[in-house]
């Protein structure tokens, strides 16, 4: 039976992927934020998963704001880096595991959850930069992907708890999966930041630290705190972290704190990395 063994929270902002792709790591301006990703790949590499259901948000790229969906899944077998106006980033192309997907599409939407199914999907940082980030700079990526996205771009975006419970039916359509498969779950984004108006270039230190301390801990916290909180505390754009709490649902209730990293500044932004593994 697959299993999910255990997840990863990480930012996902484009000038770490710009970072990585011009070679740029070792800056001074860079170094401290990827010396500390350095164990998280270590851990990574030790742990071979086979594939990774990622988390995260479209950022208007791929996806039209035309039309949004709240939730929706890519179900093929390739996943190409979408051109966000300085061409494709120079990085493999996402393997996907369309049996995998559709399995996960079809237990997700029995559940209730009625995701949208994305049969050609180009992914953008959202999804490439967090794989920069936790595997460097490989000839092809180390494990098969699962693109699960969720709308926090538009109004109005799905409630913590929702995201909490998309989680839950995650680990419950993984285990009802006859292959072998040991799976992890990025959730992607954040942590606070705001890249527009006059908030710009908001950071929350405090808020940070303790969405990360209760991440572990005490999720229900996290899952009961409304958006206009997400706004207030982590500016605009830190509601891009419910979507670390579809990984955390899709985690045991206990789980233990592996290794986490907090650095500011990255671009406009604070840049926080977890990993939690199932106990
Ligand atoms: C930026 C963009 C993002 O999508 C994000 O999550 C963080 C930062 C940026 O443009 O700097
Ligand atoms: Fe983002």
């Amino acid at each position: 039976m697959a299993k999910i063994i255990a997840g990863i929270g990480t930012s996902h902002v484009p000038a770490i992927g710009a970072a990585v792709d011009q070679g740029l790591t070792h800056e001074p301006y860079w170094k401290s934020l990827f010396a500390g990703y350095g164990p998280a790949r270590d851990w990574l590499a030790r742990l071979k998963p086979d594939v990774a259901i990622i988390i995260y948000n479209d950022h208007c790229v791929a996806l039209s704001p035309a039309s949004i969906p709240t939730f929706a899944i890519g179900v093929g077998d390739q996943f190409i880096a979408a051109d966000e106006g300085w061409g494709p980033r120079p990085v493999p192309v996402v393997r996907g595991d369309s049996q995998l997907s559709w399995h996960l599409a079809e237990s997700l939407v029995l559940d209730e959850f009625d995701l949208t199914i994305m049969n050609q999907l180009e992914v953008d940082h959202g999804l490439t930069v967090p794989l920069s980030i936790a595997c460097g700079q490989p000839a092809e990526w180390p494990f098969k992907v699962v693109p699960i996205e969720v709308n926090v771009v538009l109004f109005p975006q799905p409630t913590g708890r929702r995201c909490f419970a998309l989680g839950r039916a995650i680990r419950k359509a993984v285990e009802a999966y006859p292959e072998d498969l040991r799976v992890v779950v990025f959730g992607t984004g954040g942590m606070s930041h705001q890249i527009h108006g006059e908030r710009a270039g908001l950071i929350n230190r405090a808020w940070d630290t303790a969405f990360l301390d209760d991440l572990t801990a005490n999720p229900q916290r996290l899952v009961a705190m409304s958006h206009v909180d997400y706004m207030r505390e982590a500016g605009a754009e830190g509601i891009e972290m419910i979507m670390w709490l579809v990984m955390r649902g899709a985690l045991n209730d206990d789980v233990k704190e592996i290794y986490r990293h907090y650095h500011v500044p990255a671009s406009n932004t604070a840049a926080g990395l977890i990993i939690l593994e199932n106990r």
